[in-house]
């Protein structure tokens, strides 16, 4: 990243890894991915233009293994396949105090395992010896790594996308929700910019431009990359905080999503990957995007 020349860059736009297992992020720890997002924000002050935005698109970790977390999973009652209950256990143990579980669950017409779940509360999804998980929030980190050096968190914006039904399962042993969101951080580095409403339509500040919630489906099943993310959201990001020509950094680069949005936006383009098939795959979307522009321009 330091090699791009100083104060140069007017948006950079990115979706780092988010710390959740994918391919591509299995070796870091969590130490690790911090460092990382640490240096990659510390790196723009130097890069970017006074008066330039840093909009960063990250969720928070909804499933974060914690060691320490107690072991306690909820009692699922929709779901239990028996009607013996924790009371009818309570009861039966009381008048046979001296009954051990196997005996309890003969009485009741049970397994000795409904026996331990009742008594213990120890139904947790994996095997009650799983390590749990929480959420961890991470605009906290990210904000707190960017005022280190001097850049501010202007403005935030939420993407409603579609929602993982993947976690359905999950969600229907607990009371959370299914994942549907994700955040944009919008940082500035401090120096003038420019307000121009005529950018974007009068629909467009009314219906984006200056919402919160911005509505826009996921990438669909692909296989080329795990994690896209769509054209249009980098297409607004860019409209909205930079200009024609501007230099637009992903230092993320993945699938080349935001050099494809940069170059239809007709703004210039750094991206920075280090998977090579990744590297490959843009260059292919960027080399394709490229020759149909050309051909448009000679019809
Ligand atoms: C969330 S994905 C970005 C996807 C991209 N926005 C798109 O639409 O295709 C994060 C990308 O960062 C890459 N990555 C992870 N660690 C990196 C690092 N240290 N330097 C450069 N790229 C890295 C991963 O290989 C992955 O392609």
């Amino acid at each position: 990243m330091l090699e791009i020349e100083p104060n140069s860059v007017a948006l950079s736009f990115w979706s780092p890894p988010y710390f959740v297992g994918k391919d591509y992020e299995k070796e870091e720890t969590f130490e690790s991915w911090q460092s990382l997002l640490r240096q990659v924000i510390h790196n723009h002050y130097q890069i970017l233009k006074p008066g330039g935005f840093l909009v960063i698109n990250i969720a928070d970790i909804l499933c974060f293994k914690d060691k320490y977390m107690p072991r306690i999973q909820a009692l699922n009652i929709s779901n239990q396949k028996c009607k013996v209950t924790r009371e009818m256990v309570l009861e039966a143990r009381q008048k046979h105090p001296d009954y051990n579980r196997y005996e309890l669950a003969s009485l009741l017409g049970c397994s000795e395992q409904t026996i331990d779940r009742r008594l213990n509360g120890n139904n947790i999804r994996g095997g009650k010896y799983q390590v749990q998980t929480r959420v961890k929030l991470v605009g906290n980190y990210i904000e707190k790594y960017a005022y280190e050096v001097g850049i501010y968190l202007y403005d935030k914006r939420v993407w409603v996308k579609d929602p993982s039904w993947v976690n359905s399962q999950w969600t229907s042993n607990t009371l959370k929700a299914v994942n549907e969101y994700e955040d944009l951080y919008i940082f500035w580095k401090p120096g003038e910019y420019v307000i121009d409403r005529r950018k974007l339509s009068k629909d467009e500040w009314k219906s984006w431009g200056s919402r919160g919630l911005w509505y826009i489906n996921s990438v669909r099943v692909n296989d080329d990359h795990e994690a896209k993310f769509p054209e249009e959201l980098a297409s607004r990001v860019i409209r909205l905080f930079s200009e024609e020509n501007d230099l637009i950094l992903d230092p993320f680069m993945g699938s080349g999503t935001t050099a494809v949005a940069a170059i239809k936006h007709n703004r210039n383009y750094i991206g920075i990957e280090k998977e090579a098939k990744y590297v490959k795959l843009a260059k292919k979307r960027i080399r394709e995007l490229s020759s149909f522009q050309l051909e448009l321009n000679l019809v």
